[in-house]
């Protein structure tokens, strides 16, 4: 009766398992996977946000394909300040990153076709290409003392059916933003890009090389995705945005046909919309904090670990942190080791598609106390499984 494209495993995982055996028992959990943004201990302006959500035009239905022009003006000046001169006519207004992606799918694949997708990355996006009927084709980001995108596997993933290459940057979990170069070499396959940029207004040590968006390039159809969840540290709003960029006539034409797409949902609330302007102002107070949190933990992981088993791998932006594990039993294996034993609760690496040695994703959203009190037990936790364990300190990561 049902489709395909739902019959995913629902079971929980030996992770979850553990994690509802800890609840039942009353037992305490350090949770360093914290990635709502209001369940953060991040200062936000109360009153001012509730005000502006009572603004009377939320109670005027306008509707228009991509949302109304002044919202997206307020979009396009984003740009204007990071050195985009973009047409608000080139931006299309989602309830969500996620629906931006759908959106997306929808307009360059049909049934039964591909797109390729980073490794490590976001695991929803694999998720979000099933539920529109296509399929994903992994490429890989290697590492080698900075994460990067191999473009030579890039180039092998390509498919026959494959219609889009998806980036994003700075990636989650990795950290690592997509290079100009990088960029410039994807787009000499002359395949669409989507590059979702939610993070990158979050840097912690970006290099020169980072390319400043997908919107660089002109030479291919190019789609930058991002919205008010990473940026103003707002998810329960519900508003991102599509930026299309490339060469005119498919720029266009793909414009037509989402216009088609964004007509049939009309997603965005009057509320969020009309209450864009005082958003967008007010999102400094929380963000401030919010930069300022990301970067004393990014300081903090190379404090904690520092003459441990465990390696904190260097991040370009965004909100996690990658540790690398000593390769003595799974990544699983650590992450139902660290909550059993010590209470304390990680990303196992596998969620992510990470390769080689075992890896643990931490949230960087964390509120201080519990992630200064998680890091010290990982590390002493590290030190006691890896004790004369053969192997321990060859987990495959640069100590630099
Ligand atoms: C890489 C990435 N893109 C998109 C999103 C979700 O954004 P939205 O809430 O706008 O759908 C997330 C959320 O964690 C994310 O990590």
């Amino acid at each position: 009766m049902f489709s395909h494209r739902t019959a995913l495993v629902r079971e929980p995982n030996a992770l979850s398992q553990a994690l509802a055996r800890r609840a039942a028992s009353g037992l305490s959990v350090l949770d360093l996977t914290v990635g709502n943004p209001t369940r953060a201990e991040l200062p936000y302006e109360r009153d001012g946000l509730l005000a502006a959500l009572a603004a009377p035009a939320a109670l005027v239905y306008e509707p228009h394909p991509f949302g109304p022009l002044a919202a997206r003006e307020l979009v396009a000046a984003m740009w204007d300040e990071l050195g985009f001169a973009v047409d608000p006519g080139r931006i299309v207004l989602t309830a969500s990153t996620s629906e931006a992606y759908s959106f997306l799918l929808k307009l360059l694949c049909n049934p039964g076709d591909d797109v390729l997708v980073p490794a490590p990355s976001y695991p929803l996006l694999e998720h979000l290409a099933r539920f529109e009927c296509v399929g994903v084709r992994p490429y890989t980001l290697a590492y080698d003392g900075a994460w990067f995108v191999d473009v030579a596997s890039v180039r092998a993933a390509v498919g026959p059916r494959t219609r889009a290459i998806l980036v994003v940057s700075p990636n989650n979990p990795t950290g690592n933003y997509v290079k100009r170069a990088e960029l410039n070499a994807l787009a000499e396959l002359g395949l669409p890009i989507l590059s979702d940029e939610v993070f990158a207004p979050f840097p912690l040590a970006r290099p020169e090389s980072a390319a400043r968006s997908v919107l660089e390039i002109d030479s291919v159809p190019v789609f930058a995705l991002s919205g008010l969840s990473k940026l103003a540290a707002l998810p329960q709003m519900k508003l991102g945005w599509i930026t299309v960029g490339g060469p005119e006539p498919l720029v266009e034409e793909a414009l037509a046909r989402l216009e088609i797409l964004a007509d049939a949902f009309l997603s965005p609330g009057a509320p969020v919309l009309a209450a864009l302007p005082r958003l967008l102002a007010l999102r400094k107070t929380t963000t401030a904090s919010l930069q300022a949190r990301l970067e004393r933990h990014a300081a903090r992981l190379t404090e904690a670990f520092r003459d441990t088993t465990v390696t904190p791998l260097p991040i370009e932006g965004g909100w996690y942190a990658v540790l690398r594990l000593p390769a003595v039993r799974s990544d699983e294996a650590w992450a139902l080791g660290l909550l059993e034993d010590e209470g304390v609760l990680v990303h196992p690496g596998y969620l992510f598609d990470f390769e080689g040695p075992p890896h643990a994703v931490v949230s960087l959203l964390t509120p201080e106390a519990p992630f200064e009190a998680g890091l010290a037990r990982i590390a002493r936790y590290a030190e006691r499984a890896t004790r004369g364990a053969p192997g321990a300190r060859s987990n495959g990561a640069s100590q630099a």
